[in-house]
């Protein structure tokens, strides 16, 4: 990733940091009196302009939503947004990728009339979503999903992951990324539920940070030129809808919202993160939007968040429009203000720079209280070397955008994250000799590997599709050495060719089905039901009917309930949403070419009604025999096997008490029986065994991935401290309560004494 471009820049923040008043930023990116001064000289409306972000097509030619092609900039809406409004940030592309020689065109257009036009000639800070990549510039590398990411257990994966996206994101000008998601998927009906990473709030913070650390660098005074600002979303609790349909309400209790819901955002301010965007929805009956508890006393006193919060797409106006709390958008501009929010993405009209000027004007908000906003949003400005000026790199300065060096990285955590559910007569890895029929909705869909947020928001349209990578029958008719064939058999959600499908099936050897859902994500992403749709239950039935055995491989937005026929296949593989290298990755897994090594950040429920989750309380296990074995789903979080077979022995702990003042050593040896190297996921669990506040039957506190070649074995060494055992307590609070404690690895398990002195 060096080039000279940077290293250029590098020197310069060198040279110039020396004469800076404020050592720790470097006077390239200004000084904070370089931001007092700016602010100081700044009219209300240039206050509020600042505190103003729209969307691309405001400043596009044609109408919003039906931009003429190809997407140029509207000099005259430009200016009426920058130079009339002052507005400080853009966000977006107009609905599908570009080049990135359009995106720089754009980027460089926005910044000259931002530089020389405006009586302050501070830059635009743009910002767009990389969700999984920079998705929204042709070309780019195409990761899998958060969700995928997590499956992996391997978050220096998701950390240089993380710096590509970024790497490539800044290739094509933009230094803003809206990602991570921190939200903790509890419900897998949410439709966003592949853009986390999984159900467990530790597991979601220690990715957080890697991606965080990813985006942004080592340092973040100033960001590297080829690192981007981080944008942690979505604060807080907009996974935990009751309904599980997208921006509804969630009723989260305190203590939940501070075990489950927090911990992620906490991580990721511990880490760094420069901004955070707000959740759409309302928590306990306050739309988060206009909540001054959670966005001003919890987000700023409590975690001491210090950088922007910027709303999410229209939710000003959602406050009146949706929500009802406000009886107009002047006092939906007030609350949200007033609540504690930095910019709004308002992002279609002028309403709430409007707005806002004249609450400060009626002396309804006081301009202090802008003055707080726009000296964040003006600081990360600064930390991104945007303040004064606005450098727009060209093409050349990043020559490894789109490189086979990123692309091997993708498909590496593609290969890592793919999970192996069951394979009881170990019909897998496939034999080089065996004819495979693949089919299902998934096996020739570029578009389904990659899911939503691909080259547009839902990621359905094909035409964007780099042809350049292979679906999944294309990937395995590369790696197979004997006869593949291929009929879809059914959409996602209708029959198409099925009898060719059963035709094929009777001169093969094996038949490898793969379904899913169709990409979506936010509102179009909502369903009514959790079950595999009937079209894709009924193919694989008939399959199965053939008596050849299949493999299922799962490509889905979230654990689609699979029960009816996971049971009678030979193997099932979860596969995520891969991304552009997943054709590959399946191929090679299925053929043994890689060991599969992925285990499930999540519960896999196996009935819709049924989505009790792994870290439930013992009383959800109580089953109508009045045992406990009621927790039974298709798939235990932290299920995965591979084509070897693993064996723990007994955990050895350095002592029997643990002292607050003490760190507890655990030991487990792993051992690898088969002719095959491998990597183990190693995920320690602890359960404490009573406490105050009822506790979970486990909590993973710990989790660690390493190799172990054929034949070997290898020693695994975790240390807990009492932090690690920690619970949210009656005061709200963290707590370690003195008394018992289970460790569990593997099957193994071991007791032993908190002793609180
Ligand atoms: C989504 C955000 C996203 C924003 C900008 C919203 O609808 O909820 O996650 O960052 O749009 O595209």
């Amino acid at each position: 990733m060096k080039k000279n471009y940077l290293a250029f820049l590098s020197l310069l923040v060198l040279i110039t940091s020396f004469g800076c008043k404020h050592k720790e930023i470097p006077s390239d990116t200004g000084s904070d009196a370089d931001v007092l001064e700016l602010i100081d000289a700044m009219t209300v409306q240039e206050k509020a302009g600042q505190m103003t972000q729209l969307n691309l097509d405001m400043v596009c030619i044609g109408e919003i939503y039906q931009l003429h092609e190809p997407h140029r900039i509207d000099s005259a809406k430009l200016r009426k947004a920058v130079v009339e409004y002052h507005v400080g940030s853009i966000l977006n592309c107009g609905g599908h990728s570009y080049p990135r020689s359009q995106w720089l065109e754009i980027i460089r257009s926005i910044q000259e009339v931002a530089t020389t036009e405006t009586r302050l000639k501070i830059p635009v800070l743009y910002g767009i979503d990389a969700i999984h990549g920079a998705n929204y510039v042709s070309e780019a590398t195409l990761f899998p999903h958060q969700l995928a990411q997590a499956a992996t257990f391997n978050p220096e994966l998701t950390r240089q992951t993380a710096e590509i996206t970024a790497y490539e994101t800044r290739a094509a000008g933009i230094p803003w990324n809206f990602s991570p998601v921190l939200d903790v998927a509890r419900n897998p009906l949410w439709s966003r539920y592949f853009e986390t990473y999984g159900e467990d709030p530790y597991v979601c913070s220690v990715f957080g940070q890697a991606c965080i650390r990813g985006y942004q660098g080592a340092k973040t005074y100033p960001v590297a030129p080829d690192h981007v600002a981080a944008c942690m979303k979505h604060f807080l609790g907009y996974s935990g809808a009751r309904t599980g349909k997208d921006r509804t309400p969630a009723y989260i209790p305190e203590r939940e919202l501070r075990e489950i819901y927090l911990p992620s955002f906490r991580a990721a301010i511990e880490a760094g993160a420069l901004s955070i965007m707000i959740n759409s929805g309302e928590l306990n009956g306050v739309p988060v939007h206009a909540d001054h508890t959670i966005l001003t006393d919890l987000l700023r006193h409590e975690l001491r968040f210090e950088g922007v919060a910027v709303t999410d797409w229209e939710d000003v106006i959602k406050l009146h429009a949706n929500h009802r709390v406000a009886p107009n958008l002047k006092e939906a501009v007030y609350m949200a203000v007033m609540a504690g929010i930095d910019m709004c993405m308002v992002p279609n009209d002028y309403d709430f720079t409007r707005y806002l000027v004249e609450l400060v004007q009626e002396g309804r908000i006081p301009e202090s209280r802008l003055d707080v906003s726009v000296e964040r949003i003006l600081r990360l400005k600064q930390r991104l070397g945007i303040l004064r000026k606005a450098a727009i790199p060209s093409v050349q300065d990043f020559p490894e955008f789109g490189s086979a060096e990123h692309a091997a990285l993708a498909k590496s955590v593609a290969l890592e994250a793919i999970t192996l559910l069951s394979n009881p007569g170990d019909i897998l890895p496939l034999s080089q000799e065996a004819r495979i029929l693949v089919t299902g909705p998934a096996a020739h869909s570029m578009t389904m590997l990659n899911g939503a947020w691909s080259r547009t928001w839902q990621g359905t349209d094909s035409s964007f599709d780099d042809t350049t990578r292979l679906t999944i029958v294309e990937a395995i008719r590369k790696r197979a050495g004997s006869t593949v064939t291929y009929a879809e058999g059914c959409t996602t959600d209708s029959l198409t060719n099925i009898s060719d499908a059963e035709r094929l099936a009777t001169s093969c050897d094996v038949i490898v089905a793969c379904i899913g859902e169709k990409p979506s994500t936010e509102k179009p992403g909502d369903i009514q039901d959790l079950t595999l749709p009937a079209a894709q239950v009924e193919l694989v039935q008939r399959l199965l009917g053939t008596g050849k055995p299949v493999v299922l491989v799962l490509v889905e937005n979230r654990p689609l309930i699979v029960r009816e026929i996971a049971e009678s296949c030979s193997a099932v593989v979860m596969a995520y949403q891969p991304g552009d290298f997943g054709g590959e990755a399946i191929a090679d897994i299925l053929m043994g070419i890689t060991n599969p090594s992925g285990k499930l950040p999540f519960t896999y429920p196996r009935y819709v009604n049924d989505l009790i989750l792994y870290d439930h309380k013992q009383t959800e296990a109580v089953d109508p025999g009045f045992g406990f074995h009621a927790f039974r789903p298709q798939w235990p979080f932290g299920h995965g096997l591979s084509y070897s077979d693993i064996e723990y022995s007994g955990i050895s702990l350095s002592h029997d008490t643990l002292t607050s003042a003490d760190t507890l050593d655990v030991r487990v040896t792993i051992r690898n029986l088969s002719g095959r190297d491998t990597r183990e996921s190693v995920l320690l669990f602890i359960r404490d065994d009573y406490a105050s506040i009822t506790p979970p039957v486990r909590k993973l506190r710990d989790f660690t991935k390493v190799d172990i070649r054929a034949g070997q074995q290898r020693e695994v060494h975790f240390r807990i401290t009492r932090d690690d055992l920690a619970f949210i307590g009656k005061a709200m609070k963290p707590v370690t309560e003195e008394g018992h404690f289970t460790i569990m690895l593997g099957s193994s398990s071991q007791t032993f004494y908190f002793n609180a002195r």
